[in-house]
């Protein structure tokens, strides 16, 4: 049975990939569409955990590439909830850049719209987000905002805009 409601930490994902030469593109950095297909999967993964349901990328935005990667770089990519609406989620995906010594560079940013969906392909209700820190809670009202951006600029594509 789907929970009421879920905590950001019950959905967080965090994975790991090692930059290898099929990763390259022609100028030997990180090709941006390889990063784009891994933040999808890892948005897809904490939309997934949250609602226990199949799950489609709606929309994304703010996918800002802050500095490049390079082989054999370690890219360690982190996925977490910001916001919940009736059927659609918000995940903020960071990627970031590992040293040797451990330390984190953040090298992309991007927010994610999930719908969940059911058997008929049909959005369906998700799990209430429990909002349990001050960060949690300052998240969730920026996402409110971007999503009020959002409605607005999908009415404007829908209207021909
Ligand atoms: C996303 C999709 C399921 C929405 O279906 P829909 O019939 O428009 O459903 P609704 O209008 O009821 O919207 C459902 C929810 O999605 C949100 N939503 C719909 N389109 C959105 C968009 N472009 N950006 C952000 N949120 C969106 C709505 O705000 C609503 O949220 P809420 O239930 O939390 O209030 C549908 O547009 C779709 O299947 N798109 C293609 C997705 C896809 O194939 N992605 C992979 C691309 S390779």
């Amino acid at each position: 049975m789907t929970p009421e409601a879920k905590t950001v930490d019950d959905s967080r994902v965090e994975t790991v990939h090692l930059i290898r030469p099929t990763h390259l593109n022609g100028a030997d950095r990180l090709f941006g569409g390889i990063l784009m297909q891994w933040i999808d999967e890892v948005a897809g993964i904490v939309a997934k955990r949250h609602s226990m349901a199949n799950v489609t990328t709606a929309s994304v935005d703010n996918l800002t590439f802050l500095h490049g990667a390079y082989q054999n770089d370690m890219v360690v990519i982190k996925g977490k909830l910001t916001w919940v609406g009736s059927t659609s989620m918000e995940v903020c995906v960071d990627t970031y850049v590992e040293s040797p010594s451990g330390e984190r560079h953040r090298i992309n940013n991007a927010h994610f719209m999930m719908v969940a969906l059911d058997e008929n392909d049909k959005p369906v209700k998700v799990p209430k987000l429990i909002l349990r820190t001050e960060d949690e809670h300052l998240a969730w009202s920026h996402g409110e905002e971007r999503r009020r951006i959002r409605i607005q600029r999908l009415k404007d594509k829908l209207d021909g805009i």
